[in-house]
């Protein structure tokens, strides 16, 4: 056991047992390089302020530039048996500046310290799953303007509904990409607001410049009451709903790619770079890749949970059960940061089987509400038009005869331009084509869709 930064008032060493237990260092060691830019910040800060004599404030802030250079640089640096990273930070700053040291702690608690590397962490994150889901979005656009022609089913309760083209499935995703890119970009907001200046629950009696040190670090405000400072994770609650939320689409994403992708349907190849093959069946290439995407939506959906009940119970301030946000935090992180470039990998390396999709959307029944839609048009009410398209359906399925030839034979005492232009009505490109009004199938649309949702990810 290592120095602690407390024990004054102490006889004796904590349980061995019970300082294994609470050591948060073996987790928060991620947070380093914020630990150490946040405390050369505040070095400075004390300098500027008088608190310290500015040649006290420039030995510390080299002093800890070389504590971050030493962990990149000295093997086994970081085998230090020590309660946190910041205690880390002050023990291998005293080694280099001695007793000075302690004077970065003026005025300064841990409480304020975890959250601002914390959001410092929040932060970077947001902006990496950001530009990565932009990288995904492109890749779906790219994909979707490649079969903005190519037809295939579009479903409802898992069941083949209508005509829709594989662009127009595509556009779909990449606007739930983008809405997802959002809400990192909103999440950072609120996550960008410096605590540092908040002491332990009660302000600081520092004439600190905290807007300037909010400044420095890239802050985009400054906390506005200490105790809610200190006590405040709906931050990092926020972040894991935004991964959970995307990783939640890359689940949806990945069971529907599943399916369409395997001999059943066909619908398109996914790239040999994210299959593995089975180590008895020699023709197996099973799509791990969109499984494992699948799989770890249970975890991140799980940091949501752990963050919210972490909190539950809690009074304001700082109390020690604050200290499991980390781990969720970064395990919310991990998954989803690790994801995206593969969905992206996948998406962009589809092979498209147009032929195995238009033989799919070919199938009679997917025309029947457009039928429908048709005969109101040719004046009868749409209630009765639905019914007597059911109607059609049956007969069809009873005689076993095509739904279509059904149509044109019973249709034509009362519709006849109807019933001649039955073939148009079953064509699967008329159909998405007459879907043009925006939102819709059309191609066009579909183009213009597409395009407008690479704009949100552009700007
Ligand atoms: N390691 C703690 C955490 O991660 C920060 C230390 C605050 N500890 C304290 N006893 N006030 O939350």
């Amino acid at each position: 056991m290592t120095p602690k930064l407390w024990g004054g008032n102490y006889e004796t060493a904590p349980d061995r047992a019970f300082w294994e237990f609470g050591a948060s260092f073996p987790f928060d060691r991620r947070l380093l390089g914020e630990e150490i830019a946040a405390s050369r910040a505040y070095a400075r800060a004390l300098g500027e302020c008088g608190a310290i004599p500015r040649e006290d404030a420039r030995k510390l802030d080299d002093g800890l530039g070389q504590v971050l250079e030493r962990a990149k640089m000295v093997p086994g640096y970081l085998e230090l048996d020590v309660e946190d990273v910041h205690s880390f930070v002050e023990t291998r700053l005293g080694e280099i500046v001695g007793e000075l040291a302690g004077q970065g702690h003026l005025a300064r608690s841990r409480n304020e310290q975890t959250v601002t590397a914390l959001r410092m962490f929040v932060r970077a994150a947001c902006d990496r799953a950001a530009a990565a889901l932009a990288g995904l979005v492109e890749a779906l656009c790219d994909k979707g303007e490649e079969g903005a022609e190519a037809v295939m089913p579009g479903f409802t309760h898992v069941r083949a509904a209508e005509p829709i083209t594989f662009g127009f499935w595509a556009s779909a995703l990449a606007w739930g990409f983008a809405r997802d890119r959002q809400r990192f970009q909103d999440a950072r907001r609120r996550a960008n607001v410096l605590p540092l200046g908040s002491g332990a629950l009660a302000g600081t009696p520092l004439p600190l410049d905290r807007a300037r040190l909010a400044a420095e670090l890239g802050f985009e405000a400054v906390s506005p009451n200490a105790l809610d400072a200190v006590s405040d994770r709906d931050f990092a609650a926020e972040f894991a709903f935004a991964c959970a939320q995307a990783q939640t689409r890359l689940s949806r994403l990945s069971e529907e790619l599943i399916w369409h992708s395997g001999p059943e349907y066909g619908f398109y190849r996914l790239p040999d770079a994210y299959t593995t093959g089975s180590s008895l069946m020699p023709q197996k290439k099973n799509p791990d890749a969109l499984e494992l995407l699948r799989g770890k939506a249970a975890r991140v959906q799980a940091a949501v949970q752990r963050l919210l009940v972490m909190q539950k119970g809690l009074p304001a301030g700082y109390q020690k059960d604050l200290q499991e946000d980390k781990e969720a935090v970064f395990d919310a992180a991990d998954a989803v940061l690790g994801s995206l470039p593969v969905a992206t990998g996948v998406i962009a390396g589809l092979v498209l089987d147009r032929d195995a999709m238009r033989r799919a959307a070919s199938r009679e029944e997917l025309y029947a509400a457009s039928l429908a839609v048709a005969l109101a048009r040719d004046g009868l009410p749409f209630r009765q038009a639905h019914h007597v398209v059911g109607a059609l359906v049956s007969a069809a399925q009873v005689l076993k005869r095509p739904l279509r030839e059904i149509a044109r034979e019973r249709l034509r005492a009362q519709h006849p331009a109807l019933a001649a232009r039955v073939d148009a009505i079953f064509d699967p490109d008329e159909a998405v084509r007459a879907k043009s009004t925006e939102g819709g199938t059309a191609p066009e649309t579909v183009r213009a869709s597409l395009s407008a949702a690479r704009a949100t990810v552009r700007g």
